[in-house]
């Protein structure tokens, strides 16, 4: 082995929490997270409290960011019936816009029988920047064939099933813009694990699938365009309560598990790379900052800790595991903000993506 030098990695799918949640995770704990996992730049979704629908709610997470982030990054503005008007006007203030189509932490959706706002908001939506839903099952199939006829493209989130990444596949096969992550917890996890984390810390949505689903990703990773965490911080009092909300946080394991992926033969470093920093900047269109790179001791063996976790949430579903591979150190900008368990980054350092 070796340690390399590899370029930053971007995560399009964080949740940071900001505002109403920061009991959970703030915009300096969940960079803090990021920067640990080698990842410099976070998009950070808008299911917050209150949800980011409109420019008030906009400005309190752009004026909480601008306060503690402490790598890059972009705010996704939330679609609903009400903004259909002037999300559009909002653009260029955010990363891109999100649809919550199926239920899941928060209130902020647009109704699984709501045609009419999903297909206005992809109509309004300025064509070449980022649709991104949360789209289960059938509803994959409808999202996609929304953002067809309004003629631009779609990024389907956390693809977890078998006939979802058949369905892309398929699409993807006819030349119709469609593109797709999926999180390391559906590469890694399935119904299998649910024992053994107990029901309230196995649930996430989507929820963890059959080995065969699992499977399926694998086998079509040519197909998936981004690995992306979707960090779900929530305390562990919440999750082992009666009602657990679902989610798990995964900034600061995920490049390692994909590492050790890498060690098993399952995909190659460059196949990693191009999901976790080139595909998001591309989509996504966040240029690599000056002087910004990682260092990653490929072949060392560790096992992540909750408790050792900048996140809040100070836990994670792979407690204990032996994984092969770890970033040592992060540059931003020509300052070393990571390196060996210590996080030297500066609050309020982090830049706006949109300001550029
Ligand atoms: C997310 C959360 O907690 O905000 N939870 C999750 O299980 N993924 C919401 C979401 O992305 O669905
Ligand atoms: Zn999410």
């Amino acid at each position: 082995m070796a340690r390399l030098r590899l370029p930053s990695l971007v995560d399009i799918h964080v949740h940071l929490r900001e505002p109403g949640g920061e009991h959970k995770e703030d915009f300096e704990s969940g960079t803090r997270a990021a920067l640990a996992g080698g990842i410099t730049a976070v998009l950070a979704m808008p299911n917050t409290q209150p949800p980011l629908i409109d420019s008030e709610s906009l400005a309190l997470a752009e004026r909480a960011a601008a306060a503690r982030a402490c790598c890059d990054y972009g705010i996704y503005l939330g679609a609903c019936a009400q903004n259909i008007a002037f999300a559009a006007e909002l653009a260029p203030r955010v990363c891109g816009l999100k649809c919550y189509l199926n239920d899941t932490f928060g209130t902020l959706r647009i109704d699984a029988d709501d045609l009419r706002t999903l297909r206005e908001h992809f109509e309004r939506f300025p064509k070449d920047r980022p649709i991104v839903c949360h789209a289960e099952g059938q509803l994959a199939a409808s999202a996609i064939l929304c953002a067809h006829l309004a003629n631009r493209s779609v990024h389907i989130a956390h693809v977890s099933r078998a006939d979802e990444i058949a369905l892309i596949r398929a699409a993807k096969e006819r030349g119709i813009a469609v593109t797709c992550e999926v999180c390391p917890q559906h590469l890694f996890l399935s119904l299998a694990d649910v024992p053994r984390l107990g029901k309230g810390r196995a649930e996430v949505r989507p929820r963890l699938a059959t080995p065969a689903d699992q499977a399926a990703l694998w086998a079509n990773m040519a197909y998936i365009d981004c690995i992306a965490t979707d960090h779900a911080p929530h305390l562990l009092r919440e999750k082992d309560s009666d009602s657990p909300p679902p989610g798990f946080p995964l900034l600061e394991v995920s490049f390692a598990l994909m590492l050790t992926a890498v060690h098993e033969g399952r995909l190659s470093l460059e196949d990693v790379l191009e999901r976790m920093a080139h595909a998001p900047r591309r989509l996504f269109g966040i240029p690599e900052p000056e002087q910004t790179w990682i260092e990653v001791d490929t072949d060392l063996t560790w096992q992540p800790r909750g408790a050792e976790m900048f996140s809040r949430a100070a836990w994670t579903p792979f407690e204990g595991w032996t994984l092969r591979g770890r970033v040592e150190s992060v540059t931003l900008r020509g300052a070393e903000v990571y390196r060996g368990g210590i996080s030297y980054a500066v609050a309020g350092t982090g830049r706006n993506l949109a300001a550029r």
